[in-house]
């Protein structure tokens, strides 16, 4: 059988550009199909940084009279993973200080639907038979509204091959007015509840999810919970009209990223089986981040986008109360000015207790989960998460609430799961600020109890999120799709 050919369109990859769990999926799933066998390429705009750390490139099309787009070229350059990488040069779209989708003061790019239609248009292109490429793709996989426009774009001006549609996250949806439909090179006769229509605007989303052959979504849970009014985001009803073609697929991790043993950000590495070096993160982590350095003193980990959907509002309004506890905090992380500012002050009233570094970092986002004890992720919704798989890798059970991924991939601490080896964390239900006081309660006190600790620290840890089972399950989506 020949190799299918795939190809993978986001607005992000780590570790070239990375806003969110997009870009970590991005950067590891596409290599998890290579090693399976599939010819996989990825699509990603040029943005300034990721033009940046471009060693070579050639540059393999031109797009120079796309209707309503300014001129851009196609460049083909090699990432770490070997996965070929097609990057959209526009400059006059993508090339700007700031981040993908919003300047450097947080506010959206006026001209994001401009930007991220060229994206899912030139991947429908590709995806063609119009294509430039001597290279056409089988099977073209979207993510995420950034490129939701391109199965309607296939369907409406191309057609042919089949899509794949993966929700990542419903409550962005990529809506703006009704009038750039004509700049955006969409018909009128689109413009309808049968097509890119959503309570009057287009939308970006609502286009995937109407045009592509296949939509998944990366958990099983999320993908029952976004057919019902509370997780749907208006799209409930579309997405329960087409519940045969939603599939939920758990997301992996890249497991030599984020490995403990080999890990470059770490102050000493550890494994399961040389847990010392857990300590040493630690007391790292405490030193750098101005906490006293208590060894045995209960240290919890946050890192998230400061946002509703994460529910940290919950955590920093019983923050004083885990002070008491007494356990230590810290927190990294940007978003809502809000939570910021509430972050700070926290730690300002608590030093030594509290700390909290305000802004994106990579490298301390590794030391956080191996020197923290726990890790506090009290989402009102996840779509997956990633960071709960991260720590339970790093032998830090992560507390979580009971929604989307989050109750898929952690099993809650009860004499009976600690006894059969399933125990990997702490998960409440029902989201209010007592129930996150009382499960963080119920996981300090385990730790008291150093030897069960231990032994819920060694199920995480033996614990396989690698991605191969679930590159295996889109490439079975892919099959299906294609046998249609
Ligand atoms: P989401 O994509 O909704 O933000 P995920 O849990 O899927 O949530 O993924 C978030 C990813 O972004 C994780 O890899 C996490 O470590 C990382 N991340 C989030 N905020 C920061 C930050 N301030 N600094 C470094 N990494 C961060
Ligand atoms: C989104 C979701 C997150 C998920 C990530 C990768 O950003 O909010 O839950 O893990 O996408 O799929």
């Amino acid at each position: 059988m020949p190799e299918l050919k795939v190809l993978f369109a986001t607005s992000e990859i780590a570790p070239l550009i990375k806003t969110g769990g997009l870009a970590d999926v991005s950067g590891a799933l596409p290599a998890a199909l290579c090693k399976l066998g599939v010819d996989a390429r990825v699509l990603v705009p040029g943005y300034t940084p990721v033009l940046a750390q471009l060693s070579q490139h050639n540059v393999v099309a031109t797009f120079d009279s796309l209707p309503g787009f300014p001129p851009a070229r196609l460049l083909m350059g090699d990432m770490e993973s070997d996965v070929p990488l097609l990057v959209l040069d526009c400059p006059e779209l993508y090339q700007r200080a700031g981040g993908p989708y919003q300047d450097t003061s947080g506010h959206d790019w006026p001209d994001n639907a401009r930007r991220f239609a060229l994206l899912s248009r030139v991947a429908a292109i590709l995806a063609s038979g119009d294509s430039p490429l001597p290279w056409k793709a089988d099977i073209l996989h979207c993510n995420d509204w950034q490129t939701g426009l391109a199965p309607a774009y296939l369907n409406l001006w191309h057609s042919g091959t089949p899509s794949v549609m993966t929700i990542h996250n419903m409550a962005f949806q990529g809506v703006f007015p009704p009038h750039l439909l004509n700049e955006l090179h969409l018909p009128p006769s689109s413009f309808g509840i049968d097509g890119v229509e959503y309570y009057g605007n287009l939308s970006f989303l609502k286009a995937g999810l109407y045009y592509a052959d296949h939509i998944t979504t990366v958990s099983p849970n999320y993908a029952n919970e976004i057919q019902h009014e509370r997780l749907g985001f208006g799209m409930q009803g579309l997405l329960a009209q087409r519940r045969d073609d939603l599939t939920g697929i758990l997301n992996g991790i890249d497991t030599d990223e984020w490995n403990p043993a080999s890990d470059g950000y770490l102050a000493k590495t550890y494994s399961a089986t040389r847990m010392a070096g857990k300590a040493a993160n630690k007391q790292a982590l405490q030193q750098r981040m101005g906490l006293s350095v208590e060894p045995d003193r209960p240290l919890l980990g946050v890192i998230s986008r400061f946002t509703y959907q994460k529910g940290l509002d919950l955590l920093l309004e019983i923050a004083p109360r885990l002070v008491e506890l007494p356990v230590q905090l810290v927190m990294l992380g940007s978003g809502e000015p809000g939570m910021q500012d509430a972050a700070r002050a926290l730690a300002a009233r608590y030093p030594g207790r509290i700390a909290a570094h305000v802004g994106f970092s990579e490298e301390l986002s590794h030391l956080i989960e191996a020197g923290a004890d726990m890790f506090v992720m009290p989402s009102r919704f996840e779509p997956c998460g990633l960071n709960q798989f991260y720590s339970q890798r790093y032998g830090t059970p992560p507390i979580v609430h009971a929604t989307g991924g989050l109750a898929d991939s952690v099993i809650d601490c009860t004499p009976e799961t600690l006894k059969d080896g399933s125990a990997s964390g702490f998960v409440f239900s029902g989201m209010t600020a007592d129930n996150l006081h009382t499960t963080i309660l119920r996981a300090v006190e385990l730790y008291r109890d150093q030897k069960q600790w231990k032994a819920l620290r060694k199920n995480c840890m033996d614990k396989d999120f690698s991605w191969q089972r679930s590159a295996e399950a889109y490439l079975e989506i892919y099959r299906k799709v294609l046998e249609r």
